[in-house]
């Protein structure tokens, strides 16, 4: 439940705005409540009247509304709410918030707010997919600004591909995970997930199967128990989940230095398949053969333990750190040796013999290893699998 909690909730103008009145209707069905403020082009597809109808409050529009001034001003409304969502944000609404723009009452409202923003983005695949859409929304990304969508399918243009706003059930639940009295809400936790690329020139690199779905099921199991999650996740193959702040990287040093940017943190929960080597002097052309038919020789230079290296600092060591092993054989004792020299507080051992089908698989089967002992769960899918491991950080952070 969302127990009078507000949210300040900013309609671009697009043809997915006619959703947010359902985003509407489920925010104040869990017990929220809603301050509308719609830009002047959002005003072509919904009404003020509907809005404010559903949301049992006042609409605002216009930014130099003087009675509005008078009863509550933008710099008080937009920090009266515990939460700014902005469903449909449009290319427009997007460039005018990366660029730090403030010309009209929602993009003020956003320049002068020091309350967490979520963005749902909605247009047009091309716009989606422009550099400049890109640039901004890396740049608001940067800022921390969370982001849920866009959905990929059908668009109103007749066009096909991302760009279309997210359900609202799904804005919803992003909504829910940031405010909603989940066991882990207030809890920030960072999670890596997939595997790294190490680049031996422009072209080429080197990397491992690992495809992102354990980290993946485990961010989306905890976002779902209320934790604020900062996802940093290499190339993988599974999308990262919705109502996580996503942090994209490529290499085990880029990896290194995100969370490190992303700390402090409750817990840091490590799944990614980190490259244990990369290339030394990786080359900035691409390599071509020479002519004498001998290879090029590579040196390898070992990448830093992320896992390690979080597990030892000295100051500012979150609460819980959790490390994976994938082992072979001697599940067990590999696995028990590798916590007490990295030094983190669990770790979550797996058989990825090819016999048990689990490298790639859906299903995992796991054992837990802590200072007291090892306690093996039975097989299940990696969804269960992530489910309860949530469970179980959530009761260790209670
Ligand atoms: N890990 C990490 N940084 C690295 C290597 C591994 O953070 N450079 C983390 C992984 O995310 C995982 C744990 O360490 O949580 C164990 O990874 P694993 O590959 O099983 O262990 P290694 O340290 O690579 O040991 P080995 O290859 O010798 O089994």
């Amino acid at each position: 439940m969302l127990n009078g909690k507000r949210i300040l909730l900013i309609i671009g103008g697009g043809i997915a705005a006619y959703k947010s009145l359902e985003l509407i209707r489920l925010i104040r069905k869990a017990g929220g409540a809603l301050t509308p403020v719609l830009t002047r082009a959002a005003t072509e597809f919904v009404t003020p009247l509907s809005a404010s109808a559903l949301a049992g409050d006042k609409v605002y529009t216009d930014l130099f509304d003087l009675t509005d001034e008078a009863e509550m001003g933008h710099i008080e409304l937009s920090r009266s709410a515990d939460l700014v969502v902005v469903a449909p944000a449009t290319a427009d609404l997007m460039a005018k918030m990366a660029g730090g723009q403030a010309d009209d009452l929602a993009s003020t409202l956003l320049m002068a707010t020091d309350t967490p923003v979520l963005i749902a983005p909605a247009m047009n695949v091309r716009m989606w997919e422009h550099p400049a859409t890109k640039r901004n929304l890396a740049l608001l990304e940067g800022d921390g600004i969370g982001r849920v969508g866009p959905d990929e399918g059908d668009m109103a243009c007749g066009e096909f591909g991302p760009g279309r706003l997210a359900e609202p059930q799904a804005i919803f639940d992003a909504i829910m995970a940031r405010l909603g009295d989940g066991p882990l809400s207030g809890k920030h936790i960072v999670v890596t997930s997939g595997p790294t690329h190490e680049p031996i020139d422009p072209v080429r690199y080197i990397a491992n199967r690992s495809s992102g779905a354990q980290g993946t099921a485990l961010a989306a199991a905890l976002v779902r128990l209320g934790a604020d999650v900062t996802f940093v996740t290499g190339p993988a193959d599974v999308a990262p989940p919705q109502g996580v702040r996503v942090v994209a990287v490529e290499t085990a040093d880029q990896m290194l230095a995100a969370v490190q940017g992303a700390l402090p943190a409750d817990a840091a929960v490590f799944a990614a398949a980190v490259a244990d080597w990369k290339v030394l002097g990786a080359s900035g052309s691409k390599i071509k053969k020479d002519g004498s038919g001998a290879p090029p020789a590579l040196a390898l230079g070992e990448n830093p333990d992320i896992l390690a290296n979080v597990s030892q600092m000295e100051t500012g060591r979150p609460a819980l750190v959790v490390g994976f092993a994938a082992e072979t054989d001697d599940v067990i004792a590999h696995a028990t040796a590798k916590r007490a020299r990295k030094g983190c507080d669990w770790i979550v051992a797996n058989d990825v013999s090819p016999e048990t089908g689990i490298m790639g698989g859906d299903e995992n089967a796991v054992t837990v290893i802590d200072a007291q002992g090892a306690e093996t769960w039975p097989r299940a899918s990696k969804v269960d699998v992530a489910r309860r491991l949530a469970g179980k950080i959530a009761e260790a952070l209670a």
